[in-house]
């Protein structure tokens, strides 16, 4: 159980083994002390062979990798950095889309069932807690060159837990908060296995759709004035909706809907 007061555990492949219990029990563990990203360790162990149901993680990343060629900030024993392998079969093809909504809302899950947290997501895949991106999520596919089908699918969840201790970089100050308040600590190995245990849940039904229902409760944006850009051309709408594939839907001023598709676009909440 989370405690204010529990001192701060490191990662352990076994504890996390141990939270994530008997319905994955043939999951393999990672756990390690620093690597450049868990995402591309990830991708190396699958060209390698690896099976589903590894999960890799690192106390730090010296190249953690956001979206749009951005980094993710990773200090060491701050944070849970973990990266998933998916091996897409043909017939889950056209759900693979959803994988980074359906993370969205296994991070939110696993936030208010260890630690009864309340987050939010802003689309497509920050989540939030009191104004300030608490997690970022990064989905890479890896094509088979003979037909270009998919062949592997990385998944890569990095949480702020605590502050870093000389606060978090300038670029990223404004934005950035942390799942725990000030002295705060927070058991990294029983969220991250409910991070792990809700994503697979979640895969499994990705077909069915149904999540999309709580991602709309979780989102942060439906209803507002949002403005987004691609290649820097900013605009205005209202978001109303999210649609089947987990594109947003948005409202501009003369009543047209479009709509936002992952990949290249940057969003934001006009009125925080
Ligand atoms: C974003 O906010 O744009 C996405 C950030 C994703 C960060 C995670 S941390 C674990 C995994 N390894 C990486 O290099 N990136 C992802």
């Amino acid at each position: 159980m989370w405690k204010k007061t529990e001192k701060h555990d490191r990662l352990s492949g076994d504890k996390i083994k141990e939270y994530i219990g008997n319905k994955y029990s043939d999951v393999q563990v990672c756990v390690l002390e620093e690597t450049d990203s868990t995402n591309d360790e990830v991708k190396r162990m699958g060209h390698n062979g690896a099976k589903e149901k590894l999960v890799v993680l690192s106390e730090k990343q010296r190249g953690g990798k956001g979206r749009m060629g951005r980094s993710f900030y990773s200090p060491s024993a701050k944070g849970i950095y973990m990266s998933m392998l998916f091996r897409p079969r043909k017939e889950q093809a056209e759900d693979v889309v959803l994988i980074t909504a359906a993370a969205s809302v296994a991070v939110c899950r696993a936030l208010k069932k260890t630690m009864g947290k309340e987050p939010k997501i802003k689309w497509v895949n920050d989540i939030y807690l009191d104004n300030r991106k608490v997690c970022g999520i990064l989905t890479e596919a890896v094509t088979n060159p003979e037909d270009g089908s998919i062949g592997m699918v990385i998944l890569g969840i990095g949480i702020n837990c605590e502050e870093p201790e000389k606060g978090f970089p300038a670029e990223i100050r404004e934005i950035a908060g942390t799942i725990c308040k000030k002295g705060e600590h927070c058991d990294r190995n029983k969220l991250a296995a409910a991070v792990f245990n809700e994503v697979q849940m979640l895969y499994d039904e990705l077909a069915e759709r149904t999540f999309l229902r709580e991602y709309r409760s979780y989102s942060l944006v439906i209803g507002k004035k949002v403005r987004f850009a691609s290649k820097e051309q900013w605009q205005e709408a209202i978001a109303v909706d999210i649609d089947a594939d987990g594109g947003l839907i948005v409202e501009m001023e003369d009543g047209s809907r479009q709509v936002l598709r992952t990949g290249e676009i940057t969003l934001r909440l006009a009125e925080i």
